[in-house]
Formats: C-alpha cells, sequence, structure tokens
C-alpha cells in the first residue's frame, strides 16, 4: 500500500483553545506547537499578569519562544527561576562560576553539537527537568534549526490497543549510554556515574492533566517487565511514531532569541547542518517532578 493513500481519517484531530491574551500576542507556529511570544521584554520586570500568560502560552503550546532579548547572565538565571528551582546539568559544561547556566556550542572544530537526536532533557535523573530555556546569542548565516514534537499529539494518536498495553508500563532512561565521553571535546572529565530511572511510559502532566508519550531515543533504554526483543520493537515503533512530522514545529533561531520548552510534554531535536559556522548560547534548566 502507497504511504500516500491514508484512508483512515485524520491521525490527529486537535481544536485549540482560542481565549486571547491581554498583555503578550501569541503567534502559533502550528495548531498543535509552538507559540511565538510578543509584546514582552524579558529584561525589564515582568508584571503578574504577564507571567500568568506567559505560563498559559507554555501550557498550550508547550514550546514558546521570544525574539530580539537582550538579557545578562543573571537576567537569563533569573528568569529561569520564575518558573522554580534551577537543575544543573549532570554532564554538561557550565559557564565558569554558573553551574546552573549550560553551554551550548558548536563551530568548525566541533565533533558534534548538542542535543542532535530527539529527546527529552535528562529524562535520566528521577526527578528531570521541567523545562529548559535556551538563549542563543550566535547564529549561522543559515540553519541550526531546533525542532520539538507534541507528546500529548502522539499519545492521542496512539491506537486504544496500544494505550491500553503501554498504560501502567514503565521504562529504563539511562544516563550512562548517553553522556559518558560526550563532552570530552570540551575537555571536560567523566564523572564516576551517570543518572538511571524508571519512569512511566505514558505519564500525566501535573499542570494541564492531559497523558504524555515518555520515551526517547536519547535516554530510554527498555521497557520493563517484557521480553527485550519485544522491548526493542516497541519503543523502535514508538520513537518512528513520536517523531511523525505531523507533530512537530521547526524554529528558525535568530541572535537573541529564547526558546522555553516543557520536557514534560514535548521533545526536541537540534540541527548541526551549519558546519564550519558557529552557533552558540546558553541552557538555563528548571527542576522538574517525579513523572507520574
Ligand atoms: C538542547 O538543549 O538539547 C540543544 C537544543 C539546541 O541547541 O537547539
Amino acid at each position: 500500500m502507497s504511504s500516500l493513500r491514508s484512508n483512515n481519517g485524520p491521525r490527529i484531530k486537535y481544536t485549540p483553545e482560542d481565549s486571547p491574551y491581554e498583555t503578550i500576542a501569541v503567534d502559533k507556529l502550528t495548531p498543535l506547537i509552538g507559540g511565538e511570544i510578543s509584546g514582552v521584554d524579558l529584561a525589564k520586570p515582568v508584571s503578574n499578569r504577564q507571567m500568568d500568560e506567559i505560563h498559559r502560552a507554555l501550557a498550550e503550546n508547550l514550546v514558546i519562544f521570544f525574539r530580539d532579548q537582550h538579557l545578562s547572565r543573571e537576567q537569563h538565571l533569573d528568569f529561569g527561576r520564575k518558573f522554580g528551582e534551577l537543575h544543573i546539568h549532570p554532564a554538561a559544561p557550565a559557564e565558569p562560576g554558573h553551574p546552573e547556566l549550560m553551554v551550548i556550542h558548536a563551530d568548525k572544530d566541533s565533533f558534534r553539537a548538542n542535543g542532535e537526536g530527539w529527546h527529552s532533557d535528562v529524562s535520566c535523573d528521577a526527578i528531570p527537568p521541567m523545562g529548559s530555556i535556551l538563549y542563543i546569542k550566535k547564529c549561522p548565516p543559515k540553519g541550526g534549526d531546533t525542532l520539538f514534537a507534541n507528546m500529548y499529539a502522539a499519545y492521542e494518536a496512539l491506537s486504544d490497543r496500544m494505550k491500553t498495553y503501554l498504560d501502567g508500563l514503565t521504562a529504563l532512561h539511562d544516563g550512562e549510554a548517553a553522556y559518558r565521553g560526550l563532552y570530552a571535546n570540551y575537555g571536560v572529565a567523566d564523572k564516576p556515574a551517570y543518572p538511571r530511572a524508571e519512569h512511566p511510559v505514558i505519564r500525566t502532566h501535573p499542570v494541564t492533566g492531559k497523558k504524555a508519550l515518555y520515551v526517547n531515543r536519547g535516554f530510554t533504554r527498555f521497557l520493563i517487565g517484557v521480553p527485550r526483543d519485544e522491548s526493542d520493537a516497541m519503543l523502535a515503533y514508538l520513537y518512528q511514531h513520536a517523531e511523525n512530522p505531523l507533530f512537530q514545529c521547526r524554529f528558525r533561531w535568530t541572535e537573541n532569541a529564547i526558546a522555553f520548552w516543557d520536557n514534560r510534554c514535548a521533545q526536541h531535536r537540534a540541527m548541526w547542518d551549519y558546519w564550519p559556522h558557529t552557533r552558540a548560547g546558553t541552557r538555563v534548566t528548571v527542576k522538574g517532578e517525579r513523572p507520574v
């Protein structure tokens, strides 16, 4: 059967919530994921009303973007702190004196760039981060986009039989395979051990109450309690399903833009298509809660 024939109706049916914002404007990248926010300068005091609407925009769009922001390191860190305690990455390099400010950098001498495969940040932590706030200061002339995918939509689009199969299953997420040796080219020595954790395959978002698929190629190793060949086949299907472009948006960076994504319901993937050019910035990551 040709893959161009799809006779079963839309894979995803989605009606966006459409009540107006009062203190910011939100321009959706797609109906399912991504909202570009304007009308706020994060270097100036942000009112409580604006903060409420930014929270709402994140909940509705899973990843939000701000362009032309001019923040000091402290202002970037302070913006993150408005959403919770800051997370320290278990492996990646940080700005000197600022362990919560992760360095994102690739240039002509790089062997790799951060986040080149689909993942949810540090899902190997027992308490993985809620969100990540990436501030890109230097962009290549073209490329270096980041792709984001909606894991509520991925869950919703599963068949009822598959949802029943996955209900109650857990999976192992392993930082060892993901991180060992990964940052050697930045001169970062390996830690004696990296985190590993067991998480539900389907998690419920603590704010929206919606269910999201929570396995990713970057960290998930196997499903617990089923034979390994079954786990491999099931995870291969779930990764392929989660990476369907239907669930995605793609953000084209400009210098001094910020992307803030919710790791509990979105995965992302960075494109390293700009060698030998430089792309650089910093990421502040906000602590989350134990997935349930
Ligand atoms: C990451 O935080 O995974 C990197 C994302 C990016 O550089 O676009």
